[in-house]
């Protein structure tokens, strides 16, 4: 027997593992000593009322026999696909219900999908981004090509005409940066994946932090990305979902390679693969999309957004150069006095006992960078800040 040697060649530990370990290990060292989360993109508000009383209704639907359910369709349930086509409809974009695809989460199928995808394909990933894609491809065996972000491009790298891709990941808005591109450059990115016969694997999982109507929360929202993209979206940062678990894959029924239709290909993957998502937490989903869920909902995204908008006002007041933070639950900082992602943030946790991520984790182009994310409470967000001010 031989193990997968790909593994073999990833770090030894995942980004948010090891800022969890060095958090245990502060703690067990300074037992007593409070510590401010503004670390992994983790919510902390609860789920919303309609969601609740959805999900209580749906476990009382599991035990009467009558309403019982056993397996559900691996693509997940219809009255949810439904409830997504119809959110997509909302945005312009006409996407029909056997193109979604209930998941456990973005994640998951981010590293999913390329089952289906050749070994062989070229991969262009950009950098700074979340490390699951390209410790997905690690695994896979795949040659992975980075796209640069950098101050200069305000960490949007865009297509070079001159480099040939096979698969094309893009996060927007960004995890880490927080930047949204705006039609014209993902526009640019389609067009570019059209010409090279290439895939994009779209993730938005941010999208409903966007708060600015001019820039798109779908690939689909660009004219031929639907014959060059599959979307990744979930309920984690959008409504709270990170413990619970939903989200939706979207492929087109255009999406042909190789003479071979993808969405055809996946479906067949989900069949063999996965036994779908628990119908009490599909329930639970559908009512993100009720009125009143919806309304819920926005509430508090608007609370994060109101963290975001403490931590960036903090940061402009100590002249820290950053981004992010407006459309997207993350800001994106540099380092002051020209230290490193790790060294900052061993100076944050050891002075001010603040925790944040170290941009390097998000690739090399991530060096000298640091991120914090709105997720916290506001107590917690407001004490950070305080701190992170009083020793940068
Ligand atoms: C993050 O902090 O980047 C995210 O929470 C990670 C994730 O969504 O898996």
């Amino acid at each position: 027997m031989k193990i997968n040697g790909n593994f073999l060649n990833l770090k030894d530990s995942y980004l948010f593992s090891t800022v969890a370990k060095k958090i245990k290990e502060f703690q067990s060292a300074n037992p007593g000593v409070k510590v401010y989360r503004l670390g992994i993109g983790d919510v902390t508000l609860p789920l919303v009322p309609a969601v609740i009383e959805a999900m209580h209704k749906a476990v009382d639907e599991m035990g009467r026999k009558e309403t019982f359910r056993g397996y559900g369709p691996e693509q997940g349930h219809d009255f949810l696909r439904d409830a997504i086509a119809n959110y997509y409809a909302d945005k312009k974009v006409k996407i029909s219900s056997d193109e979604i695809f209930i998941s456990d989460g973005a994640k998951s199928d981010l590293g999913n999908i390329l089952d289906i995808l050749d070994p062989s394909d070229k991969v262009l990933i950009p950098d700074p981004v979340y490390p699951a894609y390209v410790d997905t491809n690690i695994m896979a065996g795949r040659k992975i090509d980075t796209a640069l972000g950098n101050q200069a491009n305000s960490f949007k790298p865009m297509p070079d005409e001159n480099y040939k891709a096979d698969i094309i990941y893009i996060c927007s808005p960004n995890n880490p940066t927080g930047s949204v591109y705006n039609y014209e450059e993902l526009k640019a990115w389609v067009d570019y994946a059209n010409r090279q016969k290439a895939l994009i694997i779209f993730d938005c999982a941010y999208e409903a932090f966007v708060g600015d109507e001019s820039l798109p929360t779908s690939i689909f929202q660009i004219e031929g990305a639907r014959t060059c993209a599959i979307e990744f979206c979930s309920f984690s940062k959008t409504a709270g979902f990170t413990g619970t678990r939903c989200g939706y894959t979207v492929v087109p029924q255009e999406l042909v390679f190789d003479g071979v239709k993808v969405n055809s290909l996946w479906n067949r993957r989900q069949c063999t693969k996965f036994n779908g998502v628990p119908y009490i937490v599909q329930r639970g989903a559908e009512a993100v999309f009720s009125k009143e869920g919806n309304r819920q909902i926005r509430e508090n995204i608007a609370y994060y957004k109101e963290n975001a908008r403490i931590i960036h006002e903090a940061l402009e007041k100590k002249g820290i150069w950053h981004i992010g933070g407006v459309n997207s639950p993350y800001i994106w900082l540099k380092c002051p006095d020209g230290m490193t992602s790790w060294e900052y943030f061993d100076h944050l946790l050891t002075k001010a006992h603040v925790v944040g991520t170290p941009g390097a984790g998000f690739g090399e182009m991530g060096e000298g960078y640091f991120r914090l994310t709105a997720f916290g409470d506001r107590e917690t967000t407001q004490e950070a800040v305080k701190r992170i001010l009083e020793f940068s």
